[in-house]
């Protein structure tokens, strides 16, 4: 379940949209200011958040029942609530006169099949830069991270993709001087980043897994960072006819924080069929298997419960079974 801090004032439709605690943490420590606003701030976790980093935080948020709420959750004196539509001429006004130094907002996400604009997003993307970039130049704003980044090409923007356990989770574009990079990911618990490189960088690749595979975080995929991770942690490219599937693999590692990044697993065989991989499986003592390869949803329990069928039930060691072009790896995560 979504952690959103010890609050009190909220229905579940309100957590569903809520920013989770480690995020709007992560985020404040990179907005850290003297004075920022918070645009369509909801209950206020992010800007609960932005009250411990800066001196003065203001959030503005369309929804009466919500302000009423976020107040009720943050009564920090630091803190100040105004119920308003941000693109309405008198609320900018008051962001104006309060003079932040950073613009912060997360939008309401539209449900894709009502795309009509260009960024599913409420309120229009482009009406609010156009209206807060006379305020302030440095803002930033959080996007729906599945996007195509072409939507976005005209805009002089970082764009940072966040990650949780390997997992994209949110995309935030940075304007003026918090722009500090083309493109990044960044894990949200070690704050481990890596950016886009001026240089082009090509990483080389093998064909066959090396001692070690890494699954690297989706936010890396959908960032297309693979060779720069791969160059900074000192890996090589898996070729992979599975394009949904990237791996990076090495003989060695070092611990580094940008392992946060990433998933390593211990190559245990390279299999050619399944009675191999059950062979193996049950000499190395695992009774369990995950299956790290393309499959649809529908046929994954069956294709597992085949396989563990025949193990011994007794054994808890988990193995990871991955196809890498026309062979199985079975590996174990280190
Ligand atoms: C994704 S939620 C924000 C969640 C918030 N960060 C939190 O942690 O609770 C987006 C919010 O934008 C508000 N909103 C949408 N359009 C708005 C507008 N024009 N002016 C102010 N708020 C607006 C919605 O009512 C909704 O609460």
């Amino acid at each position: 379940m979504k952690n959103i801090g010890k609050i009190k004032h909220f229905n579940e439709e309100d957590v569903r949209f809520a920013t989770p605690k480690e995020v709007a943490e992560y985020r404040a420590n990179r907005l850290k200011c003297s004075r920022i606003v918070d645009l369509c701030c909801g209950i206020g976790v992010q800007t609960g958040a932005f009250a411990k980093t800066c001196e003065q935080v203001l959030g503005i948020e369309i929804d009466e029942r919500k302000v009423d709420n976020a107040k009720k959750n943050f009564p920090d004196e630091n803190l100040k609530f105004i119920k308003g539509d941000v693109l309405d001429e008198k609320v900018i006004e008051k962001i104006k006169d309060f003079s932040p130094n950073i613009i912060f907002c997360d939008p309401e996400r539209l449900a894709e099949e009502k795309e009509r604009n260009l960024f599913s997003i409420k309120p229009d993307l482009k009406k609010l830069i156009d209206a807060y970039s006379k305020i302030t130049k440095n803002i930033c704003i959080e996007m729906p991270p599945r996007m195509d980044l072409e939507k976005l090409k005209d805009f002089n923007c970082e764009k940072e993709y966040l990650s949780i356990n390997n997992k994209l989770n949110r995309l935030d574009i940075y304007f003026g001087e918090l722009k500090k990079s083309e493109i990044s990911v960044v894990d949200v618990f070690s704050e481990a980043r890596i950016e886009k490189s001026k240089k082009l960088i090509k990483t080389k690749s093998v064909k066959a897994p090396l001692k070690y595979i890494f699954e690297i975080s989706e936010a890396i995929v959908k960032a297309d960072l693979i060779n720069e991770f791969a160059g900074k942690i000192n890996a090589l490219i898996l070729e992979n006819k599975d394009k949904n599937k990237v791996f990076l693999t090495s003989d060695y590692f070092e611990e580094d924080d940008l392992l946060s990044l990433c998933k390593p697993y211990k190559v245990i065989r390279i299999c050619n069929n399944l009675n191999d991989i059950i062979r193996i499986l049950k000499l190395k003592g695992f009774g369990k298997v995950i299956l790290k390869y393309s499959i649809e949803p529908k046929n994954y329990w069956k294709e597992r419960n085949m396989i563990e069928n025949q193990l011994n039930k007794n054994m808890k060691k988990e193995a990871d079974l991955f196809r890498i072009n026309n062979q199985f790896v079975i590996g174990e995560e280190v």
